[in-house]
């Protein structure tokens, strides 16, 4: 259930304590960047990002991790974390996002956790999420899940005021998007396809003049669907998700969750709702941020971190010493 406007919020000094989360779990992985083993830098950035964790002065439980209990030693879903005083809230991430981009040194891989007061965040089991997004600015509604691509980028493109042609979207390059990719060509907008990294694409859609994307289009992780939700609750913007159950396993998995109507269409706030704080660090570099920069025996990172309440949002660059050390691989 979403927490209703109104309530007293996170305490701010939490905003930089993620930071010095994310940036543990960007620089463990950072140091496996290239090596072509996925497990072993994901595992890296879990296992720092759970000693980072352990410190903070929080009730925590994690609603979105690493799986369940079963499946995952760390940072499993329901995992109580923190120093077990402080506030209770909830905690979602994934402490690598873009496992295949790091393993290959490719852009955009990143480190990231959002935290919300205690029912804050959706509890989403691990399976796909039919997503849409955009960033803000627009009258709400103007696009929608149960709309054709054409019927949402020709909205689009009319609220924003330029022809269909000048509207990208960004969508996943999978050939389960086969159909939608040649929907979105047809209409006339531009695809920007990404090999992976599906947070940093619903990102992206909140300064498209940056970036160039005005959409978020396809189905992806529903856990990463929650944390670009909870983005999206700090800097503004729309997402709809839907989750994608591939059999009856999934349902059960969704129903045990709370899920009972499989076909429910997740609005922003029943995914990110309350006080919500959002950081990622880099890991490789991208548009969103830098990748960890190692030298000597130090590394520089770059983060994003937002808060829900007050709209701010804080790009904090952090020189680390001692990496060798504290990060070994
Ligand atoms: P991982 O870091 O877990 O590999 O996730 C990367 C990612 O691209 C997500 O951003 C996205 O939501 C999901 O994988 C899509 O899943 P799939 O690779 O199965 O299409």
């Amino acid at each position: 259930m979403a927490i209703e406007e109104g309530s007293e919020g996170l305490d701010r000094v939490l905003v930089l304590e993620v930071a010095r989360v994310t940036e543990a779990a960007a620089i463990a992985a950072a140091r496996l960047t290239g090596r072509g083993n996925e497990k072993a830098a994901d595992k890296a950035a879990v296992d720092a990002m759970r000693r980072e964790l352990a410190k903070v002065a929080i009730r925590g439980r994690v609603v979105i991790g690493e799986g369940e209990m079963d499946e995952a030693p760390m940072l499993y879903i329901g995992e109580e974390v923190g120093t077990g005083t402080g506030p209770e809230v909830d905690i979602a991430v994934d402490p690598l996002e873009g496992t295949t981009i790091c393993a290959k040194a490719m852009p955009n891989a990143l480190a990231v956790l959002a935290i919300s007061e205690r029912g804050g965040l959706l509890h989403a089991p691990d399976m796909y999420m039919d997503k849409i997004a955009i960033g803000p600015g627009y009258p709400d509604g103007i696009v929608d899940l149960d709309r054709t691509p054409a019927e949402n980028l020709n909205a689009l493109a009319a609220a924003k005021g330029v022809p269909i042609a000048q509207i990208t979207a960004c969508i996943l390059d999978r050939p389960r998007h086969a159909e939608l990719i040649a929907a979105v060509r047809a209409s006339g907008a531009a695809i920007r396809l990404i090999p992976d990294g599906d947070i940093a694409g619903v990102i992206w859609t909140t300064d498209s003049r940056e970036t160039g994307i005005d959409i978020y289009l396809g189905s992806g992780g529903a856990p990463e669907g929650v944390l670009a939700a909870a983005a999206l609750r700090c800097i503004g913007g729309q997402i709809q998700g839907r989750l994608l159950a591939a059999n009856n396993d999934e349902r059960l998995r969704a129903a045990s969750m709370g899920i009972t109507d499989i076909n429910t269409k997740f609005t922003l706030e029943d995914m990110a709702s309350g006080d919500v704080i959002f950081a990622a660090t880099g890991v490789t570099g991208g548009s969103l941020l830098d990748g960890v920069h190692f030298h000597d025996d130090g590394a520089e990172t770059e983060t994003v971190v937002m808060r829900s309440k007050t709209r701010t949002v804080r790009r904090i660059r952090t020189s680390v010493r001692d990496v060798a050390n504290r990060f070994p691989v």
